[in-house]
């Protein structure tokens, strides 16, 4: 899908936003994306648990007073009513309420964005898979990380055969900024570390969805089964933990590691991914986004660079040319822009699409699985457990 600047949509997605209020540490994110192109025109919002403070941001950030919501219900309510109503809403609010919230959203016919991981359980992820393709709406979800156009070139090489048979992936999202007890002046950590708003894991639902999503989508490999280990190094944590290492068996053979952490001092960010081949490897760091560490067997390592010509055609989204550093940004607005041609009824959207990849419900769900299923074999010292593959 090469980038293409202009008039796409006729009409821009009519689009509304649960949470990501003042001071949310990613509702800015999800509105710089979607308005980069103008393909969403935000109009509605429920922006905070806050009523005051949500109507007051919401008006802060130009929509109408009236569309300035107390809380989703009253949205989806009224704006079901409106003939200019929402088509679409992001959901970006803390992990538990996640499924009562796109499950209302589909039930009002909106197409939904949702913020990882979907829900907490299984089950919740099973049902809104479901409800979503009953109602034929999208259900797309937030793995910003899969916008960034040099993962789309690892992922291009393994599916050419270019690494040959893969071997072990080995995937880390391991920062070092909650190496303290921060959550006691940070409701935005604390919410992460408290198992009612988070779920049963902290970074493994918060960090590893991110990097397993990564793993899943370069290699193209399932995980069969997996033993996992998880720490709480602040104590107050517990049962939730703050370090977490994950060993699997991957479909054909291949094996695959993972490490989260919130604990790792001295790492800013810490998210990378590397897939090795019996030809070949690939290493992918995201504080270096648009460098692509290649090597081949009895060669040395090379750094393929975004913007040029010999990566593949789908690596090749260049909204600025190669030696510009594209970013956290454009990744997340790369994304944003293929959401709304999904969701978009005009039929030159699907056109313009052009089949570009998109993170779903299915991934989301598999990643739920994944939390659940590590949460699962740490609590049972690290039993070996299987990690079913979807039934759909
Ligand atoms: N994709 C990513 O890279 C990424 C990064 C950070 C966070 N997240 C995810 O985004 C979600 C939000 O995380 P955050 O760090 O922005 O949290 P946060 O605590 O910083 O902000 C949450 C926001 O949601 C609002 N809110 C809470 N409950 C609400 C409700 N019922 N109705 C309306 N608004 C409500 C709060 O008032 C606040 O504005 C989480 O699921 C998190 O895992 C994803």
């Amino acid at each position: 899908m090469m980038f293409v600047e202009g008039r796409l949509l006729e009409k821009p997605l009519r689009w509304g936003m649960v949470g990501g209020g003042k001071g949310s540490q990613i509702g800015y994110s999800h509105r710089d994306a979607a308005s980069r192109d103008g393909l969403m025109q935000l109009l509605a919002g429920a922006f905070d648990i806050d009523a005051t403070r949500g109507r007051e941001f919401g008006q802060g950030l130009g929509l109408d007073a009236g569309r300035c919501y107390a809380d989703y219900q009253a949205m989806f309510a009224a704006e079901a009513t409106r003939p200019d109503g929402i088509e679409a809403v992001t959901v970006a609010t803390p992990n538990n309420s996640h499924y009562t919230i796109c499950k209302a959203a589909l039930e009002a016919g909106l197409h939904v964005i949702c913020e990882k991981p979907i829900t907490i359980d299984e089950a919740q992820a099973e049902e809104l898979l479901a409800l979503s393709r009953a109602r034929q709406r999208v259900f797309a979800v937030m793995y910003g990380y899969t916008g960034y156009e040099m993962v789309h070139q690892a992922r291009a090489m393994v599916r050419k055969g270019e690494l040959g048979d893969i071997r072990i992936v080995h995937m880390q999202f391991a920062h070092g900024y909650h190496a303290t007890e921060v959550e006691g002046a940070d409701p935005g950590t604390r919410w992460r570390v408290t198992p009612s708003t988070s779920g049963p894991t902290y970074v493994i639902g918060d960090l590893a969805t991110h990097c397993f999503q990564l793993g899943r989508l370069i290699s193209g490999l399932e995980v069969e089964s997996l033993s996992c280990m998880r720490s709480s190094f602040v104590a107050s944590r517990a049962p939730l933990e703050d370090d977490a290492h994950v060993l699997m068996r991957l479909r054909g053979g291949a094996v695959g590691s993972l490490w989260a952490s919130a604990v790792n001092v001295g790492s800013a960010h810490g998210l990378k991914v590397r897939v090795v081949g019996s030809k070949g490897s690939v290493e992918w760091w995201d504080e270096h986004p648009n460098q692509l560490k290649v090597a081949f067997v009895g060669q040395p390592e090379m750094s393929y660079e975004r913007g040029h010509g010999y990566l593949d055609a789908s690596a090749r989204f260049e909204r600025v040319g190669g030696g510009h550093p594209a970013g956290y940004f454009d990744s997340w607005a790369n994304l944003y822009r293929r959401f709304a041609l999904a969701m978009s009824s005009e039929p030159a959207a699907r056109e313009a699409l052009a089949g570009a990849w998109i993170p779903t419900v299915v991934d989301g769900l598999e990643g739920v699985r994944f939390m659940v299923r590590c949460a699962q074999s740490a609590d049972a010292a690290s039993q070996w457990m299987p990690l079913e593959r979807m039934r759909t």
